[in-house]
């Protein structure tokens, strides 16, 4: 035996693989804690797989899929969800075990088609179809948008288990510990909002009719194809992908700057200065051209006050903050607070850009922008103070004691 069983009940079992190689989940997100591509085979009377891994983690999944499976035939694979760090193995799947039948929704197939050239052997099935394997019923619900339109997440009656897809997801791999009672949790509590915001949140209202849809279901375990299983705090993750996606958001600041040179981060100090002196705790500030947006992001997610402010660059904006405002604009996260302020050296484009950008998203506007020229001198820095006062009056008047 290579690899060992990890079961989530008599006949089922774990056996995604673990990414410590791939840098950007999308080639574009940073994996500096990896990332888990979870899958699940069920050895009822008929074999069923629930969804596969990344290609690139592809030989280890194979060989462990083949020890436990000892022989065994695969007869249904599920896809739930389409990308493919979760159908990268597919195809080799089919090639392994021709006969499989593949389960999917009628988005589900034309991707399989598109992507993989596979289109025998499928068997569709609709928003409250079920199958019987023998022992497990497994009820399948469509979630478009959850995250693709081709989503579905699939409820075995029998064990009480939500084969979610990436729904309850997180970034990080999972080093030894599989379910959520044999982790530190603490470990996984930015990466879970990390990879909600940046990957699910813009589908907010999808994420809540998927939750009402599952809401009466007497779940007894979530199995999401990135991050632990969840079995010990359901509540907990149930709770939070409430919160997360109705943008409900914690009193602090996130101060975001593009600069050159200093004037604009100068500017950002003198802000966060104000707003701490008026009593508020959490502010975050971040250089733009360091910090990746992806965690910019995941603590806008958490903070409802956000303040931008950028330098011109020939005429317009400072290309690393024109990258993550075009970045907010496409997930569209509500419920904030902005205040906006920059530099310029002779024509500007800074401050005027996130002005067009003020308007867009349509987050409350706690002051007047400031843009000073080349840097700031006395009476901008009592403006500048005046500004961050705003936004901390702002969050106070929230408080409900
Ligand atoms: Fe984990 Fe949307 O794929």
């Amino acid at each position: 035996m290579l690899y060992p069983r990890i079961k989530l009940s008599e006949d089922i079992y774990w056996i995604g693989t673990n990414d410590r190689r791939t840098s950007l989940f999308e080639n574009y997100w940073p994996l500096p804690n990896g990332v888990a591509y979870n899958s699940y085979l069920v050895l009822d009377e008929k074999v069923t797989l629930l969804d596969t891994v990344s290609m690139g983690t592809m030989d280890s999944y194979l060989e462990k899929l083949k020890e436990i499976l000892n022989g065994r035939k695969i007869d249904y694979l599920v896809i739930n969800h389409m990308e493919p760090d979760h159908s990268g193995a597919v195809k080799a799947i089919v090639n392994e075990y021709p006969e499989v039948k593949i389960i999917g929704n009628t988005k589900t197939f034309p991707m399989l088609e598109g992507f993989y050239g596979i289109h025998d052997n499928l068997i569709p099935v609709e928003d409250g179809s079920t199958l019987t394997t023998g022992r497990h019923t497994f009820q399948f619900f469509l979630t478009p948008m959850v995250h693709w339109p081709e989503t579905m997440v699939t409820w075995d009656e029998t064990d009480k288990i939500l084969f979610s897809a990436d729904a309850f997801g997180s970034f990080g791999t999972l080093d030894g510990g599989i379910f959520d009672d044999e982790t530190n949790l603490e470990f996984y509590q930015e990466e879970l909002r990390r990879y909600y915001s940046n990957i699910v949140g813009k589908y907010g209202l999808q994420v809540q009719k998927a939750l009402d849809k599952v809401q009466g279901l007497d779940i007894k375990m979530i199995a999401s194809t990135h991050g632990p299983i969840w079995r010990s705090n359901i509540p907990m993750i149930l709770d939070l992908y409430r919160k997360w996606s109705s943008y409900q958001t914690e009193e602090g600041v996130v101060i975001v700057f593009g600069s050159m040179y200093g004037n604009t981060e100068k500017m950002a100090e003198t802000i966060a200065r104000a707003i701490a002196e008026e009593g508020i705790r959490n502010i975050r500030i971040f250089d733009v051209s360091k910090t990746h947006s992806s965690y910019i992001i995941n603590d806008i997610w958490k903070y409802r006050g956000v303040i931008l402010g950028s330098s011109a660059y020939n005429g317009g904006i400072f290309t690393p903050m024109r990258d993550l405002i075009l970045e907010l604009e496409h997930i569209m996260p509500k419920n904030h607070y902005l205040a906006i302020f920059g530099s310029m050296s002779w024509g500007g484009g800074g401050v005027r850009t996130l002005q067009k950008f003020a308007e867009n998203i349509k987050w409350e506007l706690v002051a007047e922008p400031i843009e000073v020229k080349h840097g700031p001198r006395p009476a901008d820095i009592e403006k500048l103070m005046e500004l961050g006062k705003a936004m901390a009056r702002r969050l106070k008047a929230d408080r409900t004691h």
